[in-house]
């Protein structure tokens, strides 16, 4: 079975998720799902990255020891994620000792081979993006990202030479551009690999909190390449190096624009110096909005991932956030237009849909719809599948989702045109009704196995009514074309989406 290693970036824990910070791990986890149901043996890898001073003043702040503070804190997030159904298989602390030794060891590599020296660093830092910043990085004298003036430091440091790799970076952009997508992300970067790259600041001073720099323990390790180093120490490197090489390089790293930097600079760079495989790809997401500010906890515009998903459970916010932005583009969160999609495309639409036919089934055919003669359904269903299928590879989520509901607006227009209700009252039209009630379910159907990766709860549940697979067995192999060859059972049920009429606003 062919492996797929995919990760996020590991959140500072100095705030619990918000809805930008869960955006990125939904998607991921949407890609994960879908691998898996095509088959890859998939891992799929999050955690939490915990050495940053933001964290340690989080925790004195509220009279705790760090890594206690830090243990709290994996409780909130582990919880986040398992409300909004993020299956990952593994998550990783950059606390924990196996994570300790791989950075260690990487550190040691790269050191071997003459990549890092002693140096001084006097320059801006700031804090909230645990980055050193240069001039032209400022707006104002402050970091645009977090409007906050940067730190001035001076200190004495080792330094990786990050500038050795500005060549065969640019290379790697040139002759392998999937490396880096979406195409925006890679040409930002090429114009910051052609200004030129500096040398990197690798250590500061201090041993409080971090982990210690193996040949100088008075340091420790600078809070990004510690960081960056989770992806790698989870696979077991400088711990478990038993078949290692057969779970690194990661297929896909997906992170923010704004660290996509660290990812396809940096982090490749800190491999190849230390003569390790570098992941294959890089995928930098844009950001969920909120207001017309990036959604952040510091900007005062988070919005609680949970208030989203407590009405109808997760899936709707997950539907929303694939269909609603552009993949790879920034995009706005508001309440309206969670309601106004969930409507449409959720109670109007697929749960309408779904309702109909099982009750036409029930009603007319007892609930057991045998296969007939083909409308042009068959055809539309296997071109969205197809479309589908290149869309999720090439990671426009948001074209996946489009191509699953084409099918659903197919099936709505196909019932209107043979109006099932009418074909039962017309004692000759008894196959003319067969067909219609069975190929409606089965693209149905097909539509709620291609959408299982977006809505996992809830496409389990239309399976279970139009007679498909459990939910957790869905595999596209085997599941996701038009049949037509055998009967489907179907089954009545509760509304799976109700409308809301403008009903949830009040409850906020
Ligand atoms: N700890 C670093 C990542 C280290 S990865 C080796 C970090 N943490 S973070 O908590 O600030 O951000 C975690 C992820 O959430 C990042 O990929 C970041 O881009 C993403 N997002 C933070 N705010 C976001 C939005 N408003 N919208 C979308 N993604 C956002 O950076």
């Amino acid at each position: 079975m062919p492996r797929f290693y995919l990760t996020t970036a590991i959140d500072y824990v100095n705030s619990p998720p918000h809805l930008g910070t869960a955006y990125e791990k939904i998607t991921a986890d949407v890609i994960a799902r879908y691998r898996r149901s095509a088959g890859f043996d998939t891992h799929f890898l999050m955690g939490a990255d915990e050495h940053s001073l933001n964290v340690r003043r989080k925790a004195e702040e509220q009279g705790l020891e760090p890594l206690d503070y830090c243990a709290k804190m994996e409780d909130v997030f582990r919880a986040v994620w398992a409300k909004l159904d993020v299956s990952y298989d593994e998550f990783i602390r950059t606390t924990e000792r196996r994570h300790h030794l791989g950075v260690r060891k990487l550190l040691e590599a790269i050191r071997a081979r003459g990549g890092i020296y002693e140096g001084a660093y006097e320059g801006w830092y700031c804090v909230s993006c645990e980055a050193f910043k240069q001039e032209k990085d400022l707006e104002d004298g402050s970091c645009p990202l977090h409007r906050a003036k940067p730190d001035w430091i001076t200190e004495k440091n080792h330094f990786f030479r990050l500038s050795d790799y500005r060549d065969t970076l640019l290379a790697l952009y040139r002759e392998q551009p999937s490396f880096i997508e979406p195409e925006t992300r890679r040409n930002e970067l090429t114009n910051v690999l052609e200004a030129g790259l500096l040398d990197l600041s690798v250590s500061r001073p201090g041993s409080g909190w971090g982990i210690p720099v193996p040949f100088d323990e008075r340091s420790v390790v600078y809070v990004w390449f510690d960081a960056l180093m989770n992806y790698l120490t989870a696979t077991g490197y400088g711990t478990d190096e038993d078949g290692w090489d057969e779970r690194w390089p990661a297929d896909l790293h997906i992170v923010g624009k704004d660290i996509t930097r660290f990812h396809a600079v940096i982090w490749p760079a800190m491999l190849m110096a230390a003569g390790v495989a570098i992941p294959r790809q890089v995928f930098g997401h844009g950001f969920v909005n909120f207001q017309g500010e990036r959604m952040s906890k510091s900007l005062g515009t988070a919005v609680d991932p949970l208030e989203a998903a407590d009405h109808f459970g997760p899936d709707p916010l997950r539907l929303f956030l694939v269909r609603e932005i552009q993949y790879g583009q920034d995009g706005d969160f508001s309440w309206d237009r969670f309601e106004a999609r969930y409507d449409a495309d959720l109670a109007n639409s697929l749960g309408n849909l779904v309702s109909r036919i099982t009750t036409m089934a029930g009603r007319y055919r007892e609930g057991r719809l045998e296969p007939s003669a083909r409308s042009a359904l068959p055809e539309v269903a296997a071109r969205a599948v197809a479309d589908y299928h290149a869309a999720m590879v090439d990671l426009r989520l948001h074209d996946g989702a489009a191509a699953a509901f084409r099918i659903v607006g197919a099936v709505n227009e196909f019932l209107t045109e043979r109006a099932p209700w009418k074909l039962a009252k017309d004692p000759d039209a008894g196959a003319a009704l067969d067909e219609a009630l069975y190929e409606a379910a089965e693209a149905t159907r097909v539509a709620a196995v291609l959408l299982h990766p977006v809505m996992p709860k809830s496409t389990a549940r239309i399976l279970e009514r139009l007679g498909g697979v459990d939910g957790d067995g869905v595999r596209f192999d085997d599941h996701a074309a038009f049949e037509g060859g055998r009967a489907l059972i179907t089954r009545t049920g509760e509304p799976l989406w109700p409308r809301l009429a403008g009903g949830r606003s009040g409850s906020r």
